[in-house]
């Protein structure tokens, strides 16, 4: 009898051990588009508290008085950032360390010897990143809005960000019976362990190839877009529902994915998203390549480039839509397009 009720214990116990690796009930739902359209967002109220912390953004320094002497007049070398107050020099030089280097702190970009000095590539790399994040804030509006971007948006206390890509090798181009797989079937992370190929990134936020299915025609002349092309469009789109945290209703009416009728304004977002991820890639990281140094680089000798994941890590505005730029004019827009006269 005693063993029995161990037994029955036992069985408790194993079914508790079993049932652990399931996601407990309830899981909220919002609606997200008219009602028995099947619109509607999933989430699981422990994964979002689990990521809250990974969505919080930094509170900001206080900000320094804006008059005084000009930074440009005081130090020796300052290309982008001469128009800010020594204060406001300062407190970016502090807030930037925190944001990307905070265990390195300002011997990640400077010789402390001398801090003028261009010799360490990550001070050449962060001048360029200081531009980059102006030009997204001034020239991406229809994408970014007010919210706006920090360098913490990708780099969240990390000199390379958790998020980033690279090229990857052709595979099979051999003599084998098997042709090029276009990276498919490697249960690839950047398309959430998919068999679909993974490297989505290379034809459309590089390259700018149609993000199209094959279309309802069949002759080549009505249809010029291969199977190939729609699978990299799949791999996209998991990529950015995976990126964001939500799925493929959040921008389209499952009606018809080629539709743009019926689809609500994130799509639009989306769209610019996209555009403004290929713009930063080829203005911005790949002309980085000869300043990265090797054990930088990928395994085709090419720059950590960006996808929707860079910025939004899971969530379906960085940081939860918190706005941290406003907090730092300098970072709205180049020194030139100020309109303050200064
Ligand atoms: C992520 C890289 C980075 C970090 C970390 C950083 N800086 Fe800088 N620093 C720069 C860049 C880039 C410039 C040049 C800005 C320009 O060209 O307008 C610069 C310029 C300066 C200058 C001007 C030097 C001159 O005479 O030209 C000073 C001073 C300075 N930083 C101080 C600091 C201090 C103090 C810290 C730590 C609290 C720090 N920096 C952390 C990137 C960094
Ligand atoms: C849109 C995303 C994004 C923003 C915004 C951004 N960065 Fe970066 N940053 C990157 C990527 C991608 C790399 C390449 C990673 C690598 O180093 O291989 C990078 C690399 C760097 C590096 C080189 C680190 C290393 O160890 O190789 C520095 C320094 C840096 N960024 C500073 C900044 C600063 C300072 C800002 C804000 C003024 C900023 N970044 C804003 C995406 C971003
Ligand atoms: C964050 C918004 C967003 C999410 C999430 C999203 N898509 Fe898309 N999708 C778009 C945009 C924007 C386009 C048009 C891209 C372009 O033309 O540059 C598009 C295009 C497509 C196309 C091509 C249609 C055509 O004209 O041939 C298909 C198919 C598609 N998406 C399927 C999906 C699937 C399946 C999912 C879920 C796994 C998904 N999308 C998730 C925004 C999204
Ligand atoms: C440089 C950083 C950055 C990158 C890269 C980026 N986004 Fe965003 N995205 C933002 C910011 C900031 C917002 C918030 C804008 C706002 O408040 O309206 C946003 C908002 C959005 C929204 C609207 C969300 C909503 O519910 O209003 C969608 C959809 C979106 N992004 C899709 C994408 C896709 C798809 C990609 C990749 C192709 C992408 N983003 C790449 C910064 C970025």
């Amino acid at each position: 009898m005693k063993s029995i009720v161990m037994n029955l214990k036992l069985l408790g116990l194993g079914a508790l051990v079993l049932l652990a690796g399931c996601e407990p009930p309830p899981n909220d739902t919002v609606q997200h588009g008219y009602r028995g359209t099947g619109m509607v967002q999933v989430y699981n109220p422990s994964t979002v508290e689990k990521n809250a912390d990974l969505h919080a953004a930094p509170v900001a320094l206080p900000a320094p008085a804006p008059d005084g002497t000009r930074a440009d007049k005081v130090y020796k070398n300052v290309k982008v950032l001469g128009n800010l107050s020594v204060g406001e020099f300062t407190r970016l030089m502090v807030s930037m360390s925190s944001w990307v280097a905070p265990n390195e702190g300002c011997t990640y970009c400077h010789n402390p010897a001398n801090f003028a000095e261009d010799s360490k590539y990550t001070k050449v790399v962060a001048r360029r990143m200081i531009e980059m994040t102006q030009h997204i804030n001034a020239d991406w509006q229809p994408h970014v809005a007010q919210t706006g971007v920090t360098c913490y948006t990708c780099h969240r206390g990390q000199p390379v960000p958790a998020q980033v890509w690279f090229k990857e090798p052709a595979q099979n181009t051999g003599a084998d019976f098997i042709g090029d797989a276009a990276g498919q079937n490697k249960a690839a992370a950047s398309v959430n362990l998919s068999s679909l190929p993974s490297d989505p990134f290379t034809p459309f936020l590089l390259e700018s190839k149609d993000i199209r299915v094959n279309g309802p025609k069949a002759l080549p002349t009505d249809n010029r877009h291969s199977i190939k092309q729609a699978e990299w469009t799949y791999g996209l789109m998991t990529h950015m529902s995976t990126a964001l945290g939500v799925n493929c209703t959040y921008c389209h009416n499952t009606q018809s994915f080629s539709n743009w009728n019926g689809n609500p304004p994130q799509r639009a977002k989306a769209w610019h998203g996209i555009r403004m991820a290929r713009d930063l890639n080829l203005d911005y990281m790949e002309p980085l390549q000869s300043t990265f140094p090797p054990n930088r680089l990928g395994p085709l000798g090419d720059t950590a480039k960006v996808n929707c994941a860079t910025c939004h890590q899971g969530a379906y505005k960085p940081l939860n839509g918190a706005q941290m730029a406003k907090d730092f004019p300098e970072l709205l827009r180049p020194a030139e397009r100020t309109v303050a006269s200064k």
